[in-house]
């Protein structure tokens, strides 16, 4: 039996954050999906393989292999061995990871490989369609939201702590065009699951809304 708790949401509004404590208080292993998608988008720029490149699209889906392990205390991502959890954050990840995520072959894929990563075990997982398409029958479901402003504002802080740089209208420019591709696409868009319930964090601290989601989690369990 496993337990499963589902966090979705936009970019940037904190779900990475939250389902870190989380993890590590409920012992649940946290399952990001949006570093599966990224790592696809590294290995495509890496290979300078274009968004209509089907054919080479699928041929690096069937040899590429992406791993989320814990390394003394902190989640790593391995694509292909290598670990690339800060090359997945750069700028140019950034802007081409949602077109690259509209892609049916490639959501198809990952989503195999998001049930795989989580089969038997007590998880956390992260991402946009969680509630929706990868796990419709989770035991929780979160929905975070916040305003592209408040979000960007927070990308900003967390990108200076990890010493990459960037600027606030950049991120916001950013951030609210991967808005418009994730909710807008055809397979699995950005949306509330039904049964989710919705939590907007603009204004509430991270230690409101930690409370909230632990209290959530509590009644479930
Ligand atoms: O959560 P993130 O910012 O790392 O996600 C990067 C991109 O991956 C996001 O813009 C859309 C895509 N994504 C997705 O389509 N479905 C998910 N479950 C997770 C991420």
């Amino acid at each position: 039996m496993s337990f499963i708790v589902a966090i979705d949401g936009p970019a940037g509004v904190g779900k990475g954050t939250i389902a870190k404590v989380v993890a590590e208080k409920f012992n649940l292993i946290n399952i990001d999906t949006g570093a599966t998608f990224r790592c696809v988008t590294l290995e495509m720029l890496n290979k300078n393989i274009k968004l209509d490149e089907e054919d080479k699209i699928i041929r690096l889906l069937t040899e590429i292999n992406i791993e989320i392990k814990k390394v003394e205390g902190e989640d790593i991502v391995l694509l292909n061995g290598k670990d690339v959890s800060l090359e997945i954050r750069t700028p140019k990840v950034n802007e081409f990871v949602s077109p690259v995520s509209t892609l049916k072959i490639v959501r198809e894929n990952l989503l195999h490989l998001q049930r795989k990563m989580s089969e038997g075990k007590n998880v956390i997982v992260e991402g946009r369609d969680i509630g929706t398409t990868v796990f419709p029958n989770a035991d929780v479901k979160i929905y975070l939201d916040a305003t592209p402003e408040e979000r960007a504002r927070r990308r900003v802080k967390q990108n200076i702590e990890k010493g990459i740089e960037c600027s606030y209208e950049e991120v916001l420019e950013s951030v609210k065009n991967r808005d418009k591709i994730d909710s807008s696409r055809e397979t699995a868009p950005l949306k509330r699951a039904e049964d989710a319930i919705y939590i907007d964090c603009t204004k509430i601290s991270l230690e409101e809304l930690l409370n909230r989601v632990f209290e959530i989690i509590e009644e479930k369990m």
